[in-house]
């Protein structure tokens, strides 16, 4: 390996106990908490004490903020009486969003995507609603969010598309579609450095990855895709950029059950993309440390430095899914790795 400073997000909090320090204003009666452990798996709060609730997340860093957005899951977990698989969900309630300058610190800003209550339309209770991603356009000005937007039975499998002018919302949703009319169910979104956004999603059951360039304006697709990892049903695509080379994190298909994670990397984005294989090591790392990939974001003013983000899903009781965050190091020959630690340190 090759030797890293670390940079402890923890450092300024790291004796104190898990939860949050809230402290209350006498006069105005509000409370300002401020996290402190984000251990592996555990409970993590915002600002206000309350839990983090941003499953199958995404992130943006825009204008010296990171900004946290993720399935808001409450209530119960259903398994229709219906289901001939574990097609377990909670229902739709919108997508959280959540701003941190330091990536340890996060402050509640409010759902930046709301259900809606037409029976018929995509964001009611009824459906599935993950993944979502946010990216800024610069031409426009608009942030524009991707989701994976279901019917209860995942017979959907399309991808919905809202606007902002602002990071925090609201959103305008604009509907749902299937890109280059083929299936979409588990995405992301990837900005490259000239501006030209691609979203990546399994597709054709899943069992094909497609990456499909978007327009100008990140809003449909432009027609040019390309099909990957055909027949290895690859879900949970998490993409970025080192060194002017692409790698594309992603899981393996068993439902909200952990399996092995795989990593790749291509010299284009739109591929052919080069398996390097399994990127976790240390216990439990076959299984993906009994999580699930989701995003990896650069760290801002950190050389080489990637916060791989990963869900640890609760099928049975997914609001209390809980989140696994992992730097991604590098090794000697310059294949990502990533290691587990029992907590989140950035280095
Ligand atoms: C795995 C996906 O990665 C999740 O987002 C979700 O769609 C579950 N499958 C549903 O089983």
């Amino acid at each position: 390996m090759k030797p890293v400073i670390a940079l402890i997000i923890l450092s300024a909090a790291a004796s104190l106990p898990v939860g949050a320090q809230c402290c209350k204003n006498p006069e105005t009666a509000t409370c300002t908490c401020r996290a402190t452990a984000m251990i592996q798996g555990e409970q993590w709060l915002d600002t206000d004490g309350n839990p983090i609730n941003a499953h199958g997340a995404g992130m943006l860093f825009h204008n010296g903020k990171y900004y946290l957005y993720g399935e808001y899951k409450v209530g119960e977990t259903i398994l229709p009486d219906w289901a001939t698989w574990e097609c377990y969900r909670t229902d739709v309630t919108g997508v959280s969003c959540y701003s941190s300058t330091d990536l340890q610190n996060w402050k509640f800003e409010g759902l930046a995507l709301k259900a809606h209550e037409d029976p018929e339309h995509d964001l009611h209770a009824s459906k599935v609603l993950e993944r979502p991603k946010v990216v800024y356009n610069a031409a426009t000005g608009k942030f524009v969010m991707w989701a994976h937007v279901e019917s209860a039975d995942y017979s959907k499998a399309a991808a919905g598309v809202a606007v902002s002018d602002s990071p925090t919302g609201p959103f305008e949703y604009l509907g749902s579609f299937r890109p280059n009319n083929a299936m979409s169910r588990d995405q992301t979104i990837f900005v490259d450095d000239d501006g030209k956004a691609y979203q990546f999603a399994s597709s054709e059951n899943n069992a094909t990855m497609y990456i499909n360039e978007l327009s100008d304006d990140y809003l449909r697709p432009t027609g040019k895709f390309t099909r990957n990892f055909i027949g290895e049903s690859r879900e949970a695509p998490a993409v970025f950029k080192r060194n002017g080379r692409y790698y594309v994190l992603t899981s393996g298909c068993s439902g909200w059950d952990p399996n092995q994670a795989q990593i790749a990397v291509a010299d284009n984005i739109m591929g052919p993309w080069t398996l390097i294989g399994d990127p976790c090591t240390g216990p439990d790392a076959d299984k993906t440390f009994y999580a699930q990939s989701t995003y990896v974001q650069p760290v801002q003013g950190k050389t080489d430095c990637y916060l791989a983000m990963f869900d640890r899903w609760n099928k049975t009781d997914l609001k209390n899914s809980r989140y696994v965050w992992l730097p991604i190091v590098w090794t000697d020959d310059d294949k990502p790795s990533i290691p587990w630690n029992d907590k989140v340190e950035i280095r």
